[in-house]
């Protein structure tokens, strides 16, 4: 896609492969800028830092990582330290560790020469192929809101949780991309975009659906419950960060909550991602997801812009005041109405067998 003349990518390769240029997302909404990345640590440090973020596309950074790693030094114990520091820059997101060990996998049997050129291949080959799965869940979920428009007759009222849209992937977007594809196909909607504290995640939607001419509100993440008991949510569309084999979802701190208060409420409560981001070895989320805790910082400060445009931080509490901060939460199956996936639109439960060809055995 291409928007306001800003190519919709969030990530590039430069120079054959030696150097990623990104998207520098902790400058957004208030600046666009790109950033280049020459080496793999700087890859760790973007994800670390949130520079990228959401689950396809940190994946996508950690393979281009271990391109980066395999230019510095192609050798199995330095090529495997770096592996492992990348896979481990965030903890909940499995795009990640499955992206590095695919990079892997066809690496470690080669020959340390031939390393480099088969990882920019294959990092290309990965690039490309989450462009078209995006694009398949686009394609997967836009009936869903093309079919409560025939029934309301009025723009269908959608509800997401922090980003999942072309920033969070190489383009296109998970819970976004239905609704960048109804939209484009005309059929009448409004998102609701919850704020999504603390890293405002939500501003990068809001900034996205700007961008595209989508109509849309941002509300503060406790406003949503209320909304759906108005009637004013038709249908809630979230990303993941990681799905277990039943269909047990973790995604942004908040959608367990929007989660309940639609069950609660009757409104649809789906949630799309690549099956690159389902678990496997994992049946009960709840227990077997590992929860990121991020830094008291983040909610401590809100981060703006002052009258000259520079990005700064404000400190809205005492930095000796204790802090927890978990950036991800699990939904149970039994509130996910279904996953919109690059295969269609699959209930929790059947996920094993739409997905049959990709299993691994539990536990293993
Ligand atoms: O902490 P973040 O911003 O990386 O969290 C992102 C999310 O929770 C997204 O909803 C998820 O990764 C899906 S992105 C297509």
């Amino acid at each position: 896609m291409k928007v306001n003349g800003i190519p919709t990518r969030s990530i590039r390769s430069l120079d054959g492969g030696t150097a990623v240029e990104i998207v520098d997302q902790t400058s957004l909404p208030y600046h666009y800028e790109t950033r280049v990345l020459n080496d793999w640590r700087d890859c760790v440090e973007a994800i670390a830092n949130m520079r990228v973020r959401g689950a396809p596309l940190i994946g996508i950074t950690g393979a281009w990582g271990v391109v980066l790693a395999a230019k510095e030094d192609p050798e199995n114990a330095a090529l495997l330290a770096a592996a492992d520091a990348i896979a481990n820059a965030r903890p909940t997101a499995v795009n990640l560790s499955w992206a590095v060990h695919r990079m892997m996998g066809a690496l470690l049997p080669r020959e340390p020469s031939l390393r480099f050129e088969a990882a920019v291949k294959l990092a290309e080959a990965m690039t490309q192929e989450d462009v078209l799965t995006c694009r398949a869940i686009g394609e997967a979920g836009a009936p869903l809101i093309a079919d409560l428009y025939q029934k309301l007759r009025r723009p269908v009222n959608i509800l997401t949780h922090c980003n999942a849209g072309w920033l969070a992937t190489v383009d296109y977007g998970t819970a976004l991309a239905p609704i960048y594809a109804a939209f484009e196909r005309g059929t009448p909607l409004h998102v609701w975009v919850d704020e999504t504290r603390p890293r405002n995640q939500g501003l990068l939607t809001a900034w996205e659906l700007a961008q595209h001419g989508v109509p849309h509100t941002i509300i503060a993440d406790n406003a949503g419950g209320q909304l759906m008991q108005q009637g004013d949510v038709d249908l809630v569309i979230v990303g993941a960060d990681r799905i277990t084999r039943r269909g047990d979802v973790a995604n942004k701190i908040g959608t367990y909550l929007k989660a309940l208060a639609a069950h609660d409420n009757d409104v649809p409560f789906y949630v799309a991602a690549p099956s690159s981001t389902i678990d496997w070895k994992l049946t009960d989320g709840k227990r077997q997801i590992p929860i990121e805790n991020r830094a008291s910082s983040e909610l401590l400060s809100v981060r703006g812009i002052d009258s000259t445009g520079r990005i700064a931080a404000v400190q809205i509490a005492p930095v000796e005041e204790a802090v927890a901060n978990p950036a991800f939460d699990v939904t149970h199956n039994r509130f996910v109405t279904g996953l919109i996936t690059e295969r269609g639109v699959v209930a929790p439960t059947d996920l094993t067998s739409v997905f049959s060809d990709k299993l691994l055995p539990e536990g293993g």
